[in-house]
């Protein structure tokens, strides 16, 4: 990639969609997720803020920003629940990588598909550490977006090869079930949510709704299951009932933002949990028996972006997967930029 500072690379949706296809989705899922536990291994050197949100009664508008000291990255995101009743995602975003030395950005990029892509190889990286051993079924209830994600980064990382799906729209399992045909995963399309945990040692929540649902009772909770809870990921927005939460052990990836914005926030602000940079790490244990109730409690951190940001900018120069954007103003005299602005 030719270096010219002004011009910035852009990975428009179509670019990303080549980029997926060219290094496949599963290795694309399985190497994003070592990007993201290599950066979880030098926590200590990011800077970490909870995101910054801006609520509205139909959802949220999300700016998650991140340094490691030489790059800054940020992702803008949005959760409105209500978009697909219009023909619209629920989920959309795009994000930014900069040089801390110039501030000039690296790389401009569509991060609606990254950010389904990241947020399974998170969830699958976090269950190689808290689900059981030989887990090779797992509920997945919320058959959005997200869906297919997650049941591909689960069987490409933790070996999962049966999903059993539940939406209240049948419609979206149907398309989920369709979607995953000859991928190696056997779809079961469930009644209810107490039918596709039946069976399951690995229970997704994904759904999308802006209040306290519940999703998940405690009675449908049996010792020993791993939960990755994915759709409560803001204030007021919640999955799980809150004796689930009394009875499992937690884990986290930034505790200041989940508090505010996962299923905690139904706990009180000293409840333990567990930070997955430090299981991660080894410095604290994940699973420690085969009747603990794990949880992930998912919301997304600004590190899983940077680590996606990253990894997609180091795709750039050999697959020319991008665009030149002309987004910064280049004067010959830096100092002249009026000069520049009144001779065009
Ligand atoms: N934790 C994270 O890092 C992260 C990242 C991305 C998205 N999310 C969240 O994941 C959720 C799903 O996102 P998406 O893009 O797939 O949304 P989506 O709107 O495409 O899909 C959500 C699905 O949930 C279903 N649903 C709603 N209420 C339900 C219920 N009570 N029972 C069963 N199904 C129900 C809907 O019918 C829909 O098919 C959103 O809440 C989003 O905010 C979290």
């Amino acid at each position: 990639m030719e270096e010219k500072l002004n011009v910035v690379p852009f990975v428009s949706v179509e670019s990303m969609k080549k980029l997926v296809h060219r290094i496949g989705v599963n290795p694309f899922l399985n190497e994003l997720a070592a990007e993201i536990e290599k950066d979880f291994l030098r926590w200590e050197q990011f800077d970490k803020v909870a995101r910054i949100s801006a609520h509205s009664e139909e959802g949220v508008i999300e700016l998650m920003p991140t340094t490691d000291g030489e790059v800054y990255g940020f992702k803008y995101v949005s959760g409105h629940p209500k978009n697909t009743r219009s023909g619209c995602q629920t989920v959309t975003a795009f994000g930014l990588l900069s040089d801390m030395r110039t501030g000039y950005p690296l790389m401009l990029s569509e991060m609606t598909i990254l950010t389904a892509l990241r947020t399974a190889a998170m969830s699958a990286l976090t269950a190689k550490y808290l689900a059981p051993k030989g887990a090779d079924t797992m509920a997945v209830i919320g058959n959005g977006a997200q869906s297919e994600f997650q049941a591909l980064a689960f069987k490409e990382i933790v070996g999962v090869t049966k999903v059993r799906l539940f939406d209240i729209q049948c419609s979206a399992s149907m398309k989920c079930a369709r979607n995953l045909r000859g991928t190696g995963i056997e779809a079961t399309i469930c009644n209810s949510a107490e039918e596709a945990v039946l069976g399951s040692q690995i229970i997704t929540t994904v759904t999308a709704d802006k209040q306290y649902a519940t999703i998940l009772t405690d009675n449908m909770i049996g010792p020993g299951v791993h939960i990755n809870a994915v759709g409560g990921d803001s204030p007021g927005k919640t999955e799980l009932h809150k004796n689930i939460l009394l009875r499992s052990s937690i884990f986290v990836e930034f505790p200041p933002q989940t508090r505010i914005e996962g299923e905690i926030q139904q706990l009180d602000a000293d409840h333990p949990v567990t930070d997955l940079y430090s299981v991660m790490a080894g410095k604290r244990a994940g699973r420690t028996s085969k009747q603990e109730i794990t949880l992930f409690d998912s919301v997304g951190f600004a590190v899983e972006d940077f680590s996606s940001l990253r990894y997609v900018r180091s795709k750039l120069a050999e697959t020319g997967f991008y665009e030149e954007l002309d987004l910064l103003a280049d004067p010959d005299e830096p100092r002249d930029l009026f000069g520049m602005l009144m001779g065009a």
